[in-house]
């Protein structure tokens, strides 16, 4: 039997590790998948039968994500980590990546000192996620009530994925950090061009998070030359305007190779007072 950083999501008390098996205290016990993740979502917090991306969304964010179209962005999530997170020796970092999709920042902030762990509502991509990166942790939960104790993250990672501000805040410990990528003004505007006749610009003010102290903000932007069709439908199921795209219009990005595509992101971090 072994500690461990998980919490019981029924009853919130320390999960404690028996071989395959996280139990607490109380009896409540969760299997460790064949694929290397624990599923912490009890059916009465679903509110449907498998929340979150399905398969075929999964397998086209990891297929586009391969490519490496997004890397200037994980390169500089990574670097924000190793410049600004404090390290203490006698405390080892711990982090987040909240709503983490098949692991793919989640993996690149792995070092040799840190502990990472990733959560997501999607059981299909967390499958792959504990698969292919058994070098972190990796949960199916859901982001408004984490399967962890009170301040226990030192930096918490979220990459177009919904904000829970109070629950991230009750997680990081004092003079945490929170870093957020959404999408900035002229994020994707060529593709978003496709689909809608008079395509709009992203509001930048979405989602203000009110209980964490701004410290720092950046935008990342460059043009991608999306080699393949196949990569610009890839890159389409992962936006929120995939549904509103005509048979028609999916068949010309197919047939559409080296396709220029801004990329456009707000990086934004944040610090929980100590
Ligand atoms: C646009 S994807 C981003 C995934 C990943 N961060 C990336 O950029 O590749 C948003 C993710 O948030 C997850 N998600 C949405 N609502 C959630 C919730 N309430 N709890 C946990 N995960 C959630 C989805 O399943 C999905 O994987
Ligand atoms: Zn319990």
């Amino acid at each position: 039997m072994t500690a461990n950083h998980y919490a019981c999501p029924l009853c919130n008390l320390p999960l404690l590790k028996h071989e395959k098996v996280f139990r607490c205290v109380n009896n409540h016990s969760f299997d460790r998948a064949k694929e290397n993740y624990l599923n912490l979502l009890p059916v009465q917090f679903k509110h449907s039968k498998n929340p979150g991306d399905n398969k075929a969304m999964v397998n086209a964010r990891r297929a586009f994500l391969e490519q490496g179209y997004y890397q200037p962005l994980v390169d500089r999530l990574v670097a924000l980590y190793q410049e600004k997170a404090v390290t203490d020796a006698s405390k080892p970092s711990i982090l987040l990546d909240a709503g983490c999709g098949e692991g793919f920042y989640t993996h690149q902030h792995k070092n040799a000192e840190n502990t990472v762990y990733g959560v997501d509502i999607a059981k299909e991509a967390i499958k792959k996620a504990g698969k292919k990166y058994q070098q972190c942790h990796f949960s199916v939960a859901t982001l408004s009530k984490l399967p962890f104790a009170d301040s226990l993250f030192s930096w918490i990672v979220s990459v177009y994925a919904p904000i829970l501000e109070q629950e991230f805040t009750r997680v990081l410990n004092e003079g945490g950090f929170l870093l957020t990528v959404t999408p900035a003004k002229q994020h994707l505007m060529q593709l978003k061009q496709h689909i809608y006749d008079d395509a709009k610009e992203h509001d930048e003010e979405k989602t203000p998070v009110e209980c964490l102290t701004l410290v720092h903000q950046e935008n990342i932007s460059y043009q991608m030359h999306l080699k393949t069709g196949q990569d610009t439908l890839n890159l389409l199921s992962m936006t929120p305007f995939a549904f509103k795209a005509s048979d028609e219009v999916k068949k010309t990005l197919l047939n559409h190779d080296d396709f220029i595509c801004q990329a456009d992101f707000l990086i934004r971090l944040y610090q929980k007072s100590s």
